[in-house]
């Protein structure tokens, strides 16, 4: 429990092409459908840097910046950015693999809060994530910014209680 885990042990990646029934009338992939997929592929990546039942507490944040095509093959990668006492971010990467013309287009990302849970529906403590590439270290130093955030948007603090967001205002 207490060995330090990289964000590496947590990489899930999912591989999937867009079937017809996936579609909206401009026949892209639905974007209730890509959701679906992120919060499984994050799923995983939670369950297994925890290895312990988790559920999603929070969608943070989603982007949509290009459309999928019918046809086209989605990769979804995700991984922990960051351990808290229960709870952990991951990130959802998402990618249209190209393969005719040999590009890889980044489409969307999105970012998840999961918590590990007993068979009572409690939280329980999870191993820390250090991080190692200088991306891991970006997204890892924004995630408690980011929860902090998600829990005022929630209801769950005060933003009187915030510390790294009002730093984002207060610092130059
Ligand atoms: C998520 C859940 C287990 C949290 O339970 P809780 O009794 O409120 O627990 P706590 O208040 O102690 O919060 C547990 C952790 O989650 C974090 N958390 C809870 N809500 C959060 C939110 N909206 N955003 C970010 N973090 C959140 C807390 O900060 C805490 O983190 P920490 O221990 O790492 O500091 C509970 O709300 C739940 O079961 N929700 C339903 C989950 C679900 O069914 N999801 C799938 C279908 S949508």
């Amino acid at each position: 429990m207490n060995k330090i885990k990289k964000a590496s042990d947590s990489l899930t990646i999912m591989t999937n092409i867009v079937l017809p029934n996936e579609t909206n009338s401009l026949r892209n992939l639905f974007g209730g459908e890509l959701l679906a997929k992120m919060d499984r592929c994050a799923s995983i990546s939670a369950a297994r840097h925890c290895k312990r039942r988790v559920v999603t507490a929070s969608v943070n944040h989603v982007s949509f910046n290009h459309p999928i095509p019918e046809g086209g093959i989605v990769v979804l990668e995700s991984k922990v950015s960051r351990a808290f006492s229960t709870s952990m971010e991951i990130y959802v990467d998402v990618w249209l693999d190209d393969v005719i013309n040999e590009k890889k287009i980044h489409t969307n990302e999105g970012i998840y809060t999961f918590v590990a849970v007993d068979e009572y529906n409690k939280p329980v403590p999870i191993p820390q994530m250090e991080p190692e590439t200088e991306l891991e270290k970006v997204r890892f130093d924004a995630a408690l910014r980011r929860k902090e955030l998600s829990l005022i948007l929630s209801g769950r603090m005060k933003a009187t209680d915030s510390v790294e967001l009002k730093k984002l205002f207060t610092e130059g």
